[in-house]
């Protein structure tokens, strides 16, 4: 298996909570490695050209006023099969169907503050982490 990267973000609920090192301790625990880390607020326009693909879906304002809500952690993670990995200690989007020793599992308050946003593919990866990062701001 290839190592790869994807691209993280502990969400308001989390960093709310001061839950910032929790979350990250299980992603190492899972084997991924943070290569890139910065705490941001973002901007309305940042949360909307984000998450521009569910622009039409029912959820989509609030969600982007719960992002902008306080502050997120974004993260670059890199370990084999990064994408697939990180999509399984983080658990289903709604942590009611989350499995046991899940970061959603675990910390998740509702599908909306849902803790933590992982990369769906490695296409969208590469997208997501040229979104708020320069090349040279990750360091592997
Ligand atoms: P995330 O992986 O960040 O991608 C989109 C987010 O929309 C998702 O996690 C959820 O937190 C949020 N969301 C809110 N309501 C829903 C819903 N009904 N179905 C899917 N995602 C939802």
């Amino acid at each position: 298996m290839a190592v790869t990267r994807t691209f993280s973000i502990i969400k308001p609920d989390a960093t709310r909570r001061n839950l910032t090192g929790g979350v990250t301790k299980m992603l190492e625990e899972a084997g991924l490695r943070v290569v890139a880390s910065k705490r941001i607020h973002m901007t309305r326009e940042q949360a909307e050209g984000f998450y521009a693909v569910h622009k039409e879906r029912p959820f989509f304002q609030d969600l982007v006023a719960f992002m902008i809500s306080g502050p997120v952690v974004v993260q670059v993670l890199e370990g084999e099969d990064a994408v697939s990995r990180n999509r399984e200690v983080m658990g289903a989007t709604n942590p009611e169907n989350a499995a046991e020793g899940t970061i959603r599992k675990t910390y998740a308050e509702s599908i909306e503050a849902n803790s933590v946003h992982g990369s769906d593919s490695e296409e969208n990866a590469a997208t997501e982490i040229a979104f708020f990062f320069k090349p040279e701001e990750i360091v592997g």
